[in-house]
Parts: C-alpha cells; sequence; structure tokens
C-alpha cells in the first residue's frame, strides 16, 4: 500500500517535467534552412523555377515572389550540393540557418500541464491541444472573470473554444490565433493573454474592453501538426485522398482570386466555396452573435510584420494611414521591449503577394471594423517555424506591449526617418534614439 502511494506520488511528480516533443513522424531530419535575397531577375527566376520545375526537393516557408524579398527555403540534404552549385552559377548568396530542421523543432519542448498545479501551465515551453483545453477549462471554473465557451466543432469533431472576459463595455475585441496549425507562437500568444487577463495583468486599460479570445480555430490541424507533421497548415477536410482547406482562404471575401489554389494538394488550397468549412462557419456565426466588432487582431507565424487590410489590395484603403500610424507607435514599443524589428504595410508592402478569402479582410468589409490587423510574429527566418521555447516569453511579451499600444494609441507623430525607404524600421536610427532613450521626445502627440 505505501509503495503504491509513493508510486503514484512518484508519476505526479515526474510528468511536471519538461519532455521533447514525441517522434513526429514525417522527419524533417534531412532537411536544412536556407536563406537569401534575389537582387537579379535570373536569380529570382532560378529560385521560382526551382519550385514549380520540382527538379530539386525544396519547402518554401518564404517563397520567391519579388526581387529584394527574402526567400526561406528547405533544402534536402543529398540536393545540397547542386543547390549550391546552381546559387553559385547565378552568383546568388545564400545562408545556412538550420543544418536540420528536426533538431530546431526538438527545442520547441512542450510541457505537461499538472492540473493541481496552476503554475504548471507557463511560457517557457510549447503545449499540446488536449493540455491547453484542460487548462482553459480549469481556468474557467476556478477565476470569475472569464467564461468558455464552445463554438462549433472541427471536422474531426474538437471543440473550437472562446475565452470571453467581458467588463461590461462597448468595445469588443476579437482575438483570433491558431488558424494555421503549424503556427505554435499564435496560439501560445492568445494563452498568454488570456492568462495575463485572468491575472488582470494584461494593460491598466485592458478592462475598457470585452475580450473574445480564440486560441485555436483550427484544432485538428494544430493536433495534427504534433502527431504528425510539424508543417501541417490547413485544417483536416478529407478530399478525395488528400487533405486540409486552408481556413485563411476560405472566408467570402474575393474568394479564390489571391494566394488561393484549387487544388487540395496545395498548402492554401481554398476549398470549395466560401465557409465550406466548420472552422470559418463557427467564427462567421460567432461573430454575428455580437452587436459591434471595433477591434480584430490576428495572430499568425512568422516574419514579423503588422499587418493591415486590405489582403488583395495594392493601394492603401480606408483608415489605412490611421491604421499605420497605430502600428508604427506599436513597433517602436515592440523593439524598446526586446530589440525586435518589425515592418508594417499591407500584404503587399510587407510580404509581396496579395491574398483574398482572410479572416482580416472578410471582418474590416463586411463588419467595418476599424481596428482590422494581423500580427506576423517572430521571427524573421532564424528559425523560422522552428522558434525555440525559450522565446515563447519574450515574443509574447513583446506582442502584448504592441497590441496594448495599437489599442490605446492616440495618432501622434511618428519620424518618418525611424522607418527605412520601405515600411522597415532603420536599425541604426532606432539604435541610436533607443540608446539614448529619446523616443518619447520624437514621439510627441500631434
Ligand atoms: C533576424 O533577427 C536576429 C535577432 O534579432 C538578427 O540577429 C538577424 O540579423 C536578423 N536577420 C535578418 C535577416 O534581419
Ligand atoms: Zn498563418
Amino acid at each position: 500500500m505505501a509503495l503504491m502511494i509513493f508510486l503514484v506520488l512518484l508519476t505526479k511528480i515526474t510528468i511536471g517535467i519538461c519532455v521533447t516533443p514525441k517522434p513526429i513522424p514525417l522527419n524533417y531530419g534531412n532537411y536544412s534552412l536556407y536563406t537569401t535575397v534575389p537582387t537579379e531577375a535570373h536569380q529570382l527566376k532560378f529560385l521560382q523555377n526551382l519550385e514549380t520545375e520540382k527538379y530539386l526537393d525544396v519547402i518554401y516557408w518564404k517563397r520567391p515572389v519579388k526581387l529584394y524579398y527574402d526567400v526561406h527555403m528547405l533544402i534536402h540534404n543529398t540536393e545540397t550540393e547542386m543547390f549550391l552549385e546552381r546559387a553559385k552559377h547565378y552568383n546568388l548568396a545564400v545562408k545556412m540557418n538550420l543544418y536540420d530542421v528536426q533538431e530546431a523543432f526538438k527545442n520547441q519542448t512542450i510541457r505537461q500541464y499538472v492540473r493541481l498545479r496552476e503554475n504548471s501551465f507557463n511560457f517557457d515551453n510549447y503545449h499540446s491541444i488536449e493540455d491547453i483545453y484542460q487548462w482553459l477549462t480549469d481556468m474557467s471554473t476556478k477565476h470569475k472573470n472569464c467564461v468558455l465557451l464552445s463554438i462549433g466543432k472541427s471536422v474531426e469533431g474538437r471543440d473550437i473554444f472562446v475565452m470571453s472576459f467581458k467588463n461590461g463595455v462597448k468595445k469588443n475585441v476579437i482575438i483570433e490565433a491558431g488558424i494555421h496549425g503549424n503556427e505554435w507562437i499564435a496560439i501560445e500568444f492568445a494563452l498568454y493573454l488570456i492568462d495575463k487577463l485572468i491575472q488582470e495583468k494584461a494593460f491598466t486599460q485592458a478592462k475598457k474592453f470585452n475580450w473574445y479570445i480564440i486560441p485555436i480555430l483550427n484544432p485538428d490541424g494544430f493536433a495534427y501538426s504534433h502527431t504528425t507533421d510539424r508543417l501541417w497548415r490547413k485544417n483536416r477536410r478529407p478530399i478525395g485522398k488528400e487533405f486540409g482547406v486552408d481556413l485563411n482562404r476560405n472566408f467570402n471575401y474575393n474568394f479564390r482570386a489571391y494566394s488561393s489554389s484549387i487544388d487540395p494538394r496545395d498548402d492554401e488550397y481554398c476549398g470549395p466555396e466560401p465557409f465550406s468549412e466548420p472552422e470559418t462557419l463557427a467564427l462567421k456565426n460567432f461573430l454575428r452573435t455580437l452587436k459591434t466588432i471595433k477591434y480584430y487582431f490576428s495572430f499568425h507565424a512568422y516574419g514579423q510584420a503588422i499587418i493591415i487590410p486590405y489582403g488583395d489590395r495594392v493601394k492603401h484603403m480606408g483608415d489605412y494611414s490611421e491604421m499605420e500610424n497605430y502600428g508604427k507607435q506599436a513597433i517602436i514599443k515592440m523593439f524598446a521591449a526586446n530589440r525586435s524589428k518589425y515592418t508594417i504595410g499591407t500584404i503587399y508592402d510587407t510580404m509581396g503577394v496579395k491574398i483574398s478569402g482572410n479572416s482580416a479582410s472578410w471582418v474590416k468589409r463586411v463588419y467595418r471594423a476599424k481596428y482590422v490587423m494581423t500580427f506576423m510574429m517572430r521571427d524573421n527566418g532564424t528559425y523560422g517555424h522552428a522558434l525555440p521555447a525559450d522565446q515563447i516569453e519574450a515574443t509574447c511579451n513583446e506582442t502584448l506591449a504592441g497590441l496594448q499600444t495599437v489599442m490605446t494609441a492616440q495618432a501622434r507623430y511618428v519620424p518618418t526617418n525611424l522607418f527605412g525607404s520601405s515600411t522597415s524600421l532603420n536599425n541604426n536610427l532606432l539604435t541610436f534614439f533607443c540608446t539614448l532613450a529619446a523616443i518619447a521626445i520624437f514621439v510627441v502627440k500631434l
């Protein structure tokens, strides 16, 4: 008997420790992460041909779209030599950021949640969907300031949860994360925000808003990225022999027009029609229950950018410049927090592509919501989707600083020379300003 109690205690203790993820069947151990920036037309063409002609085994994390936009790609080790030789032929400088992508995924440690120990759920490790759902349930039972609501079921029957914090005010803010299964850091941010709101430590003005936080809009894709394929992005809709619709192409906004494939094998397969998927439909139906939406923020990874609608436009539309002003103030705060550099613009400005059928553009159009922004979180391609667990906390902390700024900012003068000719922060100037702690002086109220 005593021995049994001892064993039970022992298991209780040991499950609290950090474990590396279970081996993932789809192994990226033979892939290395390379980055490069094409600056001449023939270099861009070479990179684009790699994808279309499929003569090398390449997985793009950031596609070659335009000159001077960086490209992030996984190259299979058996083809490194050929790739480097071709790159040299085109005078293209490439940099290897990760030798073994699978090894880098191992640093995305997952910590188990011990129900009786609330502080075993923290942000120096990633989490499984089972633990996240258990934690959300426990938190909503234990704390009176939040309510957990299921707004529908995924293709495979998992709940889609919203954690709400109602403060009896008019301003509703929606936080949408985990629409893409492989973007783990976005999900951690939503949980981090929930944790801070529970503790009333998010930011001083947080009670001026009703919060509706959807931490995992795509639970099946997220679960699959843990069990089977770390890079799985879409939901898990079966389509013949293939699986998955890109939920962020499935909204009824210029459906199927840009960065949307009609081939179910593709990562950006948009589905047969708008809202064909239970996950996007659940979100649509949930939003309809709210009278107004003033703030809608979607969280993605990776790329370090604040993106302003519309996804399918080159031109800056509507209240773009006001949003850009708030976004730039946020970027200055994010830099001040951890020296992380974010860019700002439309998706076309920041990534060089147009997209449509995405949630942010749809909400902006249909709800005429003013504050609609997408945060592309860390990093810039150093680790890419393999962002190590020891960066979760800092990433969440700077993202919250940015979010707070956008939600509470007044229009202010932001010196244009802080941002480069493009939309990216000017490194030298910013470092200089920060060193002098002078940003407050330069960002004067209008
Ligand atoms: C990416 O960020 C890291 C860390 O902040 C920095 O050292 C590196 O220079 C950045 N890379 C690029 C290409 O900007
Ligand atoms: Zn995404």
